[in-house]
């Protein structure tokens, strides 16, 4: 049986002060939340706030994004695996489409960071999923395989185990406009069948596969109910701890 994971991804929100406020009000209402796993990135800056907040709980701080490259060096402006894992990391968003969009981020660096993270010990959230025009030219399905194929089946089965992929379609980021249960349905099973064909039916049994676009405390359960659904990636609806810790208690 795979354990639900529900992620809230905080993009470029949240100083250390509101880190704080947020767990205040956020802990007590996951307080006995126990079925789901609860992970939380916040921005660099603001992941040592909260860590220190969430010590104790069972709520797991993770980055949003890591340099490819695992060793200290003169690399200005990127923060390294290690360090995320120094700083109380255990986890780490790769491949967002908004890196993909506006920083240049490849299939082929998604991978190096795939490895960089596990390799620094940190549990990798690979992103994929499909533009608008794709999705409207019947493209969906093959853009996810491409982006399996070159981003994520090069990982040995040891590694593949260790890692969590988000479904993200990007027409749905930010948007409001949510995937249809169906549509992210669809996504999710072919998913687990490329999974199956690059790893066995026991890996892709075991696969977690988070839905990510606009999910919110309204269209969360319709997502959960679809077996191949296994937790959210969450933006916007993770930033107040009334919605989130809705979301989380689906
Ligand atoms: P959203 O973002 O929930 O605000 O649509 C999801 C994401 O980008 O991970």
């Amino acid at each position: 049986m795979r354990k639900p994971l529900m992620a809230g991804n905080w993009k470029m929100y949240k100083t250390p002060a509101d880190t704080r406020a947020f767990f205040e009000k956020f802990l007590p209402l996951v307080a006995g939340s126990k079925h789901c796993d609860i992970l939380i990135c916040p921005p660099f800056v603001s992941i040592a706030a909260a860590v220190e907040a969430a010590r104790g709980s069972a709520v797991a701080i993770g980055g949003q994004n890591l340099h490819y490259v695992t060793k200290d060096g003169a690399y200005t402006g990127e923060v390294s695996g290690p360090m995320l894992k120094a700083a109380g990391c255990a986890s780490v968003i790769v491949g967002h489409s908004e890196r993909r969009q506006y920083f240049g981020e490849t299939d082929a660096t998604v991978l190096q960071r795939t490895l960089a993270a596990l390799e620094s010990g940190l549990q990798p959230v690979v992103c994929v999923g499909e533009r608008l025009e794709e999705r409207e030219a019947g493209r969906t399905e093959d853009v996810l395989a491409t982006q399996f194929k070159d981003g994520i089946a090069k990982l040995t089965p040891e590694q593949f185990a260790q890692i969590v992929i988000a479904y993200e379609p990007v027409w749905a980021i930010g948007t409001g406009k949510v995937a249809t249960p169906k549509m992210a349905a669809d996504a999710h099973r072919a998913l687990r069948a490329r999974i199956e064909q690059a790893y066995g039916k026991a890996a892709a049994a075991a696969a977690r596969i988070l839905y990510g676009g606009s999910a919110k405390p309204d269209n969360v359960k319709g997502l959960m109910a679809q077996p191949d659904i296994d937790g959210a990636l969450v933006g916007g609806a993770s930033l107040e701890a009334s919605s989130f810790s809705l979301i989380v208690n689906f």
